[in-house]
């Protein structure tokens, strides 16, 4: 099969000014050359997918990995997950610290009967494998979350994404030659929030795939949460509608009760969707042609394919 692509660096209220937009295009756009050029050469959608979050959490713009924002403590304390659609398995962590790529722990625990860890669980496992205690903290974070001290607090979520507001989240999506699906998540959450807040991240409301369609979600999380917008996206395809009218519907839902948030999609045959019910999508696909992306999307639609 030809392969297919598309990932996210979040969603948002705006992008503000042709630099944010610029910049932000060219990480995406550098990022789907590179995880393209692994499946072109044969790598397993779930492979593509690991390696498109590690770029992503390693890009500081995003809210993931480096560059995740603070929480009401002043601390980074980041979720992830992957999942596989040809074994419909899914693995993540919730709330790891001092870790410079949450995914390749939520791959580690892909063949583990332990399959979901959360805080303490996860940074054992850390360290059982021995990875490197890393600091993921930037000077714009902690500037931010300082400003937000001084301020009390007034503002419940963090500006992530240069000058986009909130609802930062990374995530990948691919279709690989064997026509295998996977999806993987990736976040800090939503900056500022209470010490134990889980993230839709690490749940199937906000990352799931089968065989049938592999969806990775951003925007509010208790949003995501309440519309299981994920698995609502892929039950509905794996039911018999197509991705595009399964995106429809789900956002229509969405819209009327009043979410914030966006996903991206790829089903078995190929079909590349995308929707919002934020102003703003960062996501950016390779449809096997040509690179695209949905950051000047000012549709009224709430969702579009190819
Ligand atoms: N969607 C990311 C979060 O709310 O944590």
């Amino acid at each position: 099969m030809q392969p297919k692509l598309i990932i996210h660096g979040g969603a948002g209220s705006s992008l503000s000014g042709k630099g944010g937009l610029k910049t932000v295009r060219e990480s995406l756009h550098s990022i789907i050359k590179t995880v393209y050029e692994l499946l072109l050469n044969g790598a397993s959608a779930t492979d593509a997918v690991i390696q498109g979050c590690q770029l992503l959490e390693d890009e500081p713009r995003f809210n993931a990995g480096t560059g995740s924002v603070l929480q009401s403590d002043g601390q980074i304390r980041m979720s992830a997950a992957l999942m596989d659609g040809a074994s419909q398995r899914f693995s993540g962590v919730i709330n790891v610290s001092r870790l410079q790529n949450p995914i390749k722990l939520a791959q580690t625990l892909q063949d583990q009967s332990d399959r979901v860890l959360s805080d303490v669980g996860a940074a054992d496992l850390a360290r059982e494998l021995q990875l490197p205690i890393y600091n993921p903290i930037t000077e714009l974070r902690l500037n931010e979350w300082l400003q937000e001290r001084q301020e009390n607090f007034q503002k419940n979520m963090a500006n992530v994404i240069a000058e986009a507001a909130g609802r930062g989240t990374i995530g990948v999506v691919a279709l690989d030659r064997q026509g295998y699906l996977a999806a993987g998540t990736s976040t800090g959450g939503k900056g500022f929030e209470r010490i134990g807040r889980v993230s839709d991240s690490a749940m199937p409301a906000g990352n799931y795939a089968t065989a049938h369609a592999a969806v990775s979600c951003t925007g509010i999380g208790e949003d995501i949460i309440d519309e299981c917008l994920a698995a609502r996206i892929v039950v509905r395809v794996t039911d018999g509608l197509s991705l595009p009218a399964a995106m429809q519907r789900s956002f229509q839902e969405s819209r009327t009760n009043n979410r914030d948030l966006g996903a991206i999609a790829i089903d078995a045959t190929g079909t590349i969707a995308w929707g919002k019910t934020s102003e703003v999508l960062l996501a950016a696909y390779h449809d096997g042609t040509a690179i695209g992306d949905t950051l000047e999307w000012q549709g009224i639609d709430l969702a579009g394919s190819l």
